[in-house]
């Protein structure tokens, strides 16, 4: 199969589900290590093996939304830690990302995180940076809305330090701008437990994306429900493409435009550089 596919995947939020604090707990009632346990088993399959084997290119997870920041500071704790754990095993596992090629993105406003998480989050993605055979991006402390706001505050900076002239805002430069601007386009996005929400993920970019919905709860999505959501996709190909030619002839690519293209270079750099700072800070 080469479908060199981005899937996105929303589970409601990947570290509540693993504590058991979410939805899952109202629909059926787990022991919190079995939840865990589960969480754990189908992200590993998925990610470390079959979607590798499929083709599958890039993969995001919707991990942590900034609205997880206002439950209670107790569970925001437990979820932090959780999120160290994962982290921390990265990084123990970092040979087998590196031999597979898988490069780690971070999307989301990592600045809201605590300083030692940063950090671990700033060593993963410096370290698989070069990593070109799959991608999988994280959104942690994310959402759709802080990324527009995100997006559109660094275009005023670049207006303001005159790199851009006012006129050279338009939803290109905007989408050049997300956090996801190394990302490829979202071909499907598979929505888990029955929910009909977006839950403010990707909103932007899912205008020519096909939609899977599943009533399969996370920690018990399998390869099936993931071959079920791919034949669903091929079922819609041929309508994709025909919308997604449509939106490619109505946002052309920037590159005759000098100034913007030295303003984006410009901003990759101060990203870059923003994690390497991170890393090298001390952590008291
Ligand atoms: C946005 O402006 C750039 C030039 O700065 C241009 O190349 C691009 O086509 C424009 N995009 C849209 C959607 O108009």
């Amino acid at each position: 199969m080469h479908l060199k596919l981005n899937i996105s995947i929303l589970i409601l939020s990947l570290l509540l589900l693993q504590t058991g604090t979410d939805d899952f707990r109202s629909r059926v009632i787990f022991k919190k290590q079995k939840v865990t346990k589960w969480a754990l088993r189908s992200y590993q399959k998925h990610f470390n093996g079959k979607c590798l084997e499929l083709e599958i290119k890039e993969v995001t997870v919707y991990a942590f939304s900034i609205e997880n920041f206002k439950r209670s500071p107790e569970e925001v704790d437990t979820l932090m830690t959780l999120a160290r754990e994962k982290f921390a095993k990265v990084m123990e596992e970092k040979d087998k990302l590196m031999e597979k090629g898988v490069k780690l993105q971070v999307i989301g406003n990592i600045k809201l995180l605590p300083e030692d998480l940063q950090k671990s989050i700033a060593d993963a993605v410096i370290l698989t940076k070069n990593n070109e055979k799959s991608v999988l991006n994280v959104a942690f402390a994310y959402t759709s809305r802080d990324e527009i706001t995100n997006s559109i505050k660094t275009i005023a900076e670049g207006i303001n330090e005159q790199d851009l002239e006012a006129d050279d805002l338009n939803h290109s430069l905007i989408d050049q701008c997300l956090y996801t601007r190394q990302c490829r386009d979202v071909d499907l996005l598979v929505r888990t437990s029955g929910e009909m929400r977006f839950s403010d993920f990707l909103l932007w970019q899912t205008q020519s994306t096909v939609f899977y919905f599943t009533e399969a709860l996370w920690p018990e999505f399998t390869l099936w429900h993931l071959l079920a959501a791919i034949f669903y996709y091929q079922r819609c190909y041929i309508r994709t493409k025909i919308l997604k030619s449509y939106f490619q002839e109505k946002t052309p690519t920037i590159s005759d435009n000098k100034r913007v293209v030295n303003f984006l270079s410009k901003v990759d750099k101060q990203r870059y550089q923003e994690l390497v700072e991170i890393q090298k800070s001390r952590v008291v």
